[in-house]
């Protein structure tokens, strides 16, 4: 095996002459299996010879200069853990011309030979920008429980994102039956709705509201109303981009007398160890 690894094009030189040296970058909302490709890249990196750093807090790193070496220990016991262990961070100014500079300077000098960006779909117009910028080759790697990457079937994290939610929409339909409610389960996703039409499919929920369409409320409260008291529970799974579900729930509780409830699943969607898809999917595109 590794005689062979001799004549893979990852153990050519780099641009100094010496080994191939990179970098990986974790950028934007973390997702569950960001862990999960680090150790992917860190392992092939260290296996085809190359030098790799690991850049700190997103796009910050570049601009405070906050980098660790990597090796092949770093990516020991990450596999089931959530988050990144590089940490990430919103980087406001990676938008700006200066931020954009330091970042791409800082790379030349650190990474040369190219940049892996694990992120969602800001981190990789970032990476786009970086990669004209600098003239370094930068690879990206889609991991966002939003899923809203083109030209990508999967996201690293929408897997284990949607179980997450479907979870807990369950447990939200028990106490819905039991005290004969209406249910708002409000779930993540930014301006997306997969994550709301997986977990609204999966759970059988009556109502799937996504960004993507126009939320009628007029149209929702004249289908309750056609339930004619029918239903034990009914849950309406929400994207927070379908618009305010505080709003709505308090349309349908004053039109209906029905006691409407909201549960906003929130910032549970984005932890927890990753599921068997979001850890594959991270090795392979790692
Ligand atoms: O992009 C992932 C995501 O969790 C979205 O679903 C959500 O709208 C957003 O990030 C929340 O961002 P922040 O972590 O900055 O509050």
């Amino acid at each position: 095996m590794l005689s062979k690894a001799k004549s893979l094009p990852c153990r050519q030189a780099g641009a100094g002459g010496g080994r191939k040296k990179i970098a990986v970058i974790t950028t934007g909302g973390d997702a569950p299996g960001m862990n999960a490709a680090l150790r992917a890249v860190i392992r092939t990196a260290v296996y085809c010879g190359m030098s790799i750093t690991g850049v700190k807090r997103g796009w910050w790193g570049f601009l405070e200069d906050d980098y660790v070496p990597l090796d092949s220990r770093s990516a020991s016991g990450i596999i089931a853990r959530g988050g990144t262990f590089l940490k990430t961070r919103r980087c406001p100014r990676s938008k700006t011309v200066p931020g954009m500079k330091k970042i791409s300077d800082n790379l030349k000098k650190i990474a040369p030979d190219g940049l892996i960006v694990i992120g969602g779909d800001g981190s990789m117009r970032a990476a786009n920008a970086v990669a004209k910028n600098s003239g370094v080759p930068v690879i990206g790697i889609p991991a966002s429980i939003d899923n809203d990457i083109a030209g990508t079937d999967e996201t690293i994290g929408f897997d284990t994102a949607i179980n997450t939610a479907l979870t807990a929409i369950d447990k939200i339909r028990d106490t819905a039956t039991s005290h004969e409610r209406v249910f708002i389960a409000e779930v993540m996703g930014r301006d997306s709705g997969f994550l709301a039409l997986s977990s609204g499919i999966a759970s059988g929920a009556e109502f799937i509201l996504l960004p993507e369409i126009k939320t009628d409320k007029k149209e929702i409260l004249k289908k309750i109303k056609a339930f004619k008291g029918e239903k034990s529970s009914i849950i309406i799974v929400m994207a927070e981009g379908a618009g305010s579900s505080d709003e709505l729930a308090s349309y349908l509780g004053k039109m209906t007398k029905l006691k409407v409830r909201v549960s906003k699943l929130g910032y549970i969607q984005r932890g927890g160890s990753p599921s068997v898809d979001s850890r594959v999917l991270a090795g392979v595109l790692g």
